[in-house]
């Protein structure tokens, strides 16, 4: 059996692999697999190939790794040198977060933004500022790091959730009425790896009840939805900056908006409840948090905003390319994304369907995929069994806050995700470094998965 991962442990593990390697070898690592594999495929053939399985004993279709992940430029070490020399490392002492506030809103188009110290404050703020409060409910989406689920947990508020479109892997607009309760106070729809939700039905249900939208756009920066950058839909947006993601520094987030008054608000929370912008006239301190984030994180990220952008268009190229070749694949179903929409694959992934490949199992094909030298995951499990739900609505708060008939439907009510059910049983997904390579990288991938859907058979006996 494959052992489930979770989505940041697989992110490092596949990074790690290919640290040390230069984009130069990355570029000879078709050749050198080329040398050592059977004849693979030309690029972009579709012809299956016939070749053994690296599983049963052939040689893996691509070697040499992939990209290492984050990356560094020298050129960048003298600024943050400086920070670090200047001994002005806190929020207040400089001006680099702000200047890097400044920057992120007008690459998002965002009126204006704050950056926080990590994504899960930043969704902590937002809620906040948008009077989530002890008692409520929030609409959400159940396929997420288990992050988003947190931060709601932590408002004191229950995530209840609308089911998983399987098509697209995000939350079906269609399951959110039946969700509302007379506690309901926001919906927060999660764009995940990067694809956008369709925000404009879940857009109609909130205008029309009242209710906030916070975007957790934290796989999400520069993903589009009718010409509007995701994190500048709703009335917040949050994004993560941690280590892993597509613009990272170690730690850190922010939240954007197209409202000066909620972003001064969110500053003022996220800095001990210090009045702040438009809202100094308030005067006095509010409750708060220290949510800040550090001269030094803001310098690293503000190095990279040239290269989010040059990234995500490579990444976006190659997936369009990718998913051409994937959907010739009879068992590999590619994700349906909403109209006007553009992702930026913070990962990849597809549905697997193993009646297509002789019934091998989704953890047997992971794993010869991953024995091809294509890192691949199942992603996220049904975390609302994980305990973690549980154990919230165990507490003596949330015991407080609802009755015991509404804590039991809650718990029941998540036996009914059947379209979660689906996607947690057969998602796969390709790590976003894979889509940082050549062409010749990207039709390995191609050619792996055609070679073990040829080899379903033997593979699925010897499993
Ligand atoms: C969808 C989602 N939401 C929230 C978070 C939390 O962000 P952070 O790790 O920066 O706190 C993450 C980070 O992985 C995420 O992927």
């Amino acid at each position: 059996m494959h052992a489930p991962i979770d989505r940041r442990s697989f992110l490092k593990t596949t990074t790690a692999a290919g640290a040390g390697l230069s984009r130069a070898a990355s570029r000879l690592a078709p050749l050198l697999a080329a040398a050592a594999a059977p004849a693979p495929a030309a690029p972009g053939v579709a012809a299956p190939s016939a070749a053994k399985p690296a599983l049963l004993g052939g040689a893996p279709v691509h070697t040499g790794g992939w990209s290492r992940w984050p990356q560094w430029r020298e050129a960048w070490e003298d600024d943050l040198l400086k920070v670090y020399r200047s001994g002005k490392w806190f929020r207040g002492s400089d001006t680099r977060v702000e200047d890097f506030e400044t920057a992120y809103a007008k690459l998002l188009g965002a009126k204006k933004c704050l950056a926080t110290a990590s994504g899960t404050t930043a969704l902590m703020v937002a809620l906040h500022v948008m009077d989530v409060d002890a008692g409520d409910e929030v609409i959400v989406s159940p396929y997420t790091f288990i992050a988003t689920y947190n931060a709601i947990l932590n408002a004191h508020a229950l995530p209840v959730f609308a089911d998983t479109d399987p098509a697209t892997l995000n939350m079906d607009p269609a399951t959110i009425e039946s969700r509302i309760t007379d506690r309901t106070r926001a919906i927060m729809p999660v764009h995940i790896f990067g694809m956008s939700c369709d925000m404009d039905p879940i857009l109609a249900i909130a205008k029309a009840r009242g209710f906030a939208v916070v975007e957790d756009a934290c796989q999400a920066w520069l993903a589009e939805y009718k010409g509007r950058r995701c994190g500048t839909i709703g009335d917040l947006g949050c994004f993560s900056f941690q280590e892993s993601k597509h613009l990272p520094a170690g730690e850190g987030g922010a939240v954007a908006g197209m409202s000066e008054a909620l972003i001064d608000k969110c500053n003022s929370f996220h800095n001990c409840g210090r009045a702040c912008g438009t809202n100094k006239g308030s005067g006095s301190f509010t409750r708060g948090n220290n949510c800040r984030m550090t001269q030094a994180q803001a310098v690293i990220l503000l190095q990279q905003l040239g290269k989010l952008v040059e990234d995500t268009a490579v990444r976006r190229r190659n997936a369009d390319y990718l998913g051409e070749q994937l959907r010739q694949i009879p068992g590999i179903q590619t994700m349906r994304l909403p109209e006007g929409s553009r992702p930026v694959w913070h990962l990849y992934p597809f549905r697997y369907g193993a009646t297509e490949f002789a019934g091998l199992s989704r953890d047997a094909f992971m794993k010869a995929l991953n024995a091809e030298g294509i890192p691949c995951s199942s992603v996220y499990r049904e975390q609302y069994f994980d305990g973690l739900l549980d154990e919230a609505i165990a507490s003596r708060g949330f015991k407080r806050l609802w009755s015991a008939q509404r804590l039991k439907a809650y718990r029941e009510s998540l036996k009914d995700l059947r379209g979660n059910q689906q996607v947690c049983a057969t998602t796969v997904a390709l790590p976003q470094t894979l889509l940082l390579s050549d062409r010749a990288g990207v039709d390995h991938i191609v050619e792996a998965i055609r070679k073990i859907r040829v080899n379903a058979a033997a593979l699925a006996k010897a499993s």
